[in-house]
């Protein structure tokens, strides 16, 4: 899709209607301001209704009638749900689950991501889209199969495990490499044959960490070979069209995405956050800033929202008026150049039918439709938004083997990546500071500030290219458990944390765990919970002690002066306020300044090409930077104006 105008469509499922209803689509697009549909998603019982014939029909007439009508198509190759009869003749492409069971068909995404029989008969239909559609004028854009990994992320088949055995391999070369980092003498676990190495199904108790982890790992891999199969027929057969397929901006760690970004032409995000959720706008803000990094900073495409309602989590509420506009528009702000819906019309039957769409079961003439109409013509407005940057001076580590090994069995303390990674994005997202999501590995070299929350799994990579980062005068702000485990979640021996010592200044004794709402003071008046690492500063200075709680009288939070940089580590969670003040002082020390100074609370300014879009989240008006917002309102200002 040509970055030339802010796209605005839905997926479109004219399969699910009668002829007479497609003119009548085509009529109300074109009154949205749609620009842009996602085409036959789960088409492929309709495009080859029984094995072997095949029925392009309705869909060459959709294709032209779209093309007519100037609106651009983003073809779904059709992969996301094995019609039932492929199932019959192919049971053994069924998942199996962890405990043994295999999924039936009835729902979608039921295929083994290893299984070579769906694999080629993903590949096979998506030659048969490229052939017919390839040179069709309303054809812009590929969308391979849909959401990997959304519903089946992981295969426990025998199939996947001989193709879990093979990515081993690939990875250890033999045997004993394997058993070295799995560290098998543990609990007897040593294999001998490559006939005992299995995935880690169901078991009495605790699983071994790095076979999870390394499992996690194949089955990111396995679903990206999914979506590489086709990729590889489509780029021979129409090398000009650009390639994708939606990821989710979700807390789930679904897929190793920073290894799938590159292999996309754009990344396409598919976002929905929840109505009822006051936060909800924050961690919108963060998957926008994930997805945009993921693919280097070239603008995204929210693939999919909902223009109201979300029916998978009820109670279904909508959103209220002013709601889409203003999510919207922050995603234009965060750099997506596309705002897309699922879907355009609702369903009249299927499990999804009570999820939110620009047409509703009504029709047009209500609320959601006028809104949606309104905001099309807005955004065709911003069409010289479209491929301009967003430019960050400060990168958030976000990595998915520390997500997947962090919160594995027997931690000293339950953490989870999602609460992890808000804390130190919220008081970023209120400071108004843009935030690139980069993987530890990545250049740095960019930013002023680095932020690593809980970076408990940490490569040799990744701690050189911190080390590096601070060194050559760059600021980082760390919290606890960090630098602890490398890649294989065996423990960097000889204190902790084995990655960071020097960097922090600092060695940590022992792990104090707080638990069950357990809280400790600090000196500086505020509070913590959660965690208190036993700080045992080597060169590092002392932010704030503990006044009372297990380690009373012991250093908190520290700063490290490094090269010509500086590292500031915190052994806790400090409470939301102090999280804050920290924030503050690390990126005022790191030279970093907001987008804009003085904003009412709830108010979100983001910098794009020369706009300034000022967002905001309250219920109430708001003077933010002397421009007069509504509730929910949205300002888009030139810049220099
Ligand atoms: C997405 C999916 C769509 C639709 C939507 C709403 O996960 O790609 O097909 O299911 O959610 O639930
Ligand atoms: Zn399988």
């Amino acid at each position: 899709m040509k970055h030339d105008r802010i796209h605005f469509g839905a997926d479109y499922n004219p399969e699910q209607w009668p002829r007479e209803v497609w003119p009548e689509d085509i009529r109300l697009m074109r009154e949205a301001g749609v620009t842009a549909v996602t085409l036959g998603i789960f088409s492929w019982a309709s495009v080859e209704p029984e094995p072997g014939r095949h029925d392009f029909s309705w869909l060459d007439e959709v294709m032209d009638l779209l093309g007519e009508a100037g609106i651009a198509v983003s073809l779904a190759t059709g992969t996301a749900s094995p019609p039932t009869w492929f199932s019959r003749l192919h049971p053994e492409t069924l998942p199996v689950n962890r405990d043994g069971v295999r999924l039936s068909p009835g729902s979608r995404q039921h295929y083994c991501p290893s299984s070579p029989v769906y694999r080629e008969a993903a590949a096979g239909l998506a030659a048969l889209f490229a052939k017919r559609y390839g040179t069709h004028p309303a054809l812009a854009l590929w969308h391979v199969g849909n959401e990997y990994g959304c519903h089946v992320r992981e295969c426990y088949c025998e199939v996947s495990t001989e193709d879990f055995r093979a990515w081993l391999r690939a990875r250890y070369g033999d045997l004993d490499t394997l058993n070295d980092a799995w560290s098998t003498t543990f609990w007897s676990q040593r294999v001998s044959d490559w006939a005992d190495v299995l995935p880690p199904r169901t078991a009495p108790t605790f699983r071994n960490p790095a076979q999870e982890l390394d499992f996690r790992r194949f089955s990111s891999d396995a679903l990206l070979a999914c979506y590489r199969a086709e990729r590889e027929v489509l780029r021979e057969l129409t090398p000009g069209v650009p390639i994708t397929t939606n990821l989710m901006g979700m807390w789930e760690a679904v897929a190793d995405y920073p290894s799938w970004a590159p292999e996309l032409d754009v990344v396409a995000l598919d976002l929905y956050p929840e109505p009822k959720d006051p936060a909800a706008h924050v961690d919108a803000a963060f998957f926008h800033d994930q997805m945009r990094s993921l693919g280097g900073g070239r603008p995204h495409l929210m693939m999919e929202t909902a223009t109201s309602a979300i029916s998978y989590r009820p109670p279904n509420r909508p959103k209220r008026a002013g709601l889409n506009r203003l999510w919207s528009h922050q995603a234009v702000a965060r750099g997506a150049d596309g705002v897309m819906y699922f879907q355009w019309r609702a369903s009249a039957g299927g499990a999804e039918k009570f999820h939110s769409a620009v047409v509703s079961h009504g029709g047009s003439d209500n609320r959601i439709f006028r809104e949606t109409a309104a905001l099309g013509a807005e955004l065709a407005g911003l069409r010289d938004v479209a491929g301009t940057r967003v430019p960050a001076e400060v990168a958030l580590v976000f990595d998915y083997a520390n997500w997947w090994s962090l919160e594995l069995d027997a931690r000293p303390a339950e953490l989870r990546i999602p609460e992890r990674v808000r804390a130190h994005y919220l008081p970023l997202w209120r400071e108004n500071v843009t935030v690139d999501v980069v993987t530890p590995e990545a250049d740095l070299s960019g930013y002023r500030l680095v932020v690593v929350p809980n970076l408990y799994l940490c490569t040799d990579e990744a701690a050189a290219n911190l080390r590096r980062h601070v060194e050559g005068g760059g600021h980082l702000l760390m919290s606890f458990f960090s630098g602890i485990a490398d890649a294989c979640d065996r423990i960097r021996l000889g204190g902790y944390p084995g990655a960071f010592r020097d960097l922090l200044g600092l060695r940590v004794e022992e792990f104090w765990p707080l638990s069950g709402g357990e809280t400790a003071r600090l000196d500086t008046g505020r509070q913590a919970d959660l965690w208190a690492d036993h700080i045992v500063p080597e060169g590092a200075e002392v932010l704030a002690r503990y006044v009372d709680g297990p380690l009373a009288g012991e250093p908190a939070v520290t700063r490290h002066a490094f090269g010509a940089g500086t590292a500031t580590y915190l052994g806790t969670r400090p409470d939301e306020r102090a999280m804050r003040e920290l924030v503050r002082d690390t990126l005022r020390r790191a030279g970093v300044r907001p987008v804009a100074f003085g904003l009412p609370e709830g108010v979100e300014a983001v910098r794009r090409g020369d706009r300034l879009f000022l967002l905001n989240h309250n219920d109430h008006p708001v003077l933010a930077a002397g421009t007069e917002l509504a509730p929910l309102g949205v300002a888009v200002l030139k810049e220099g104006r």
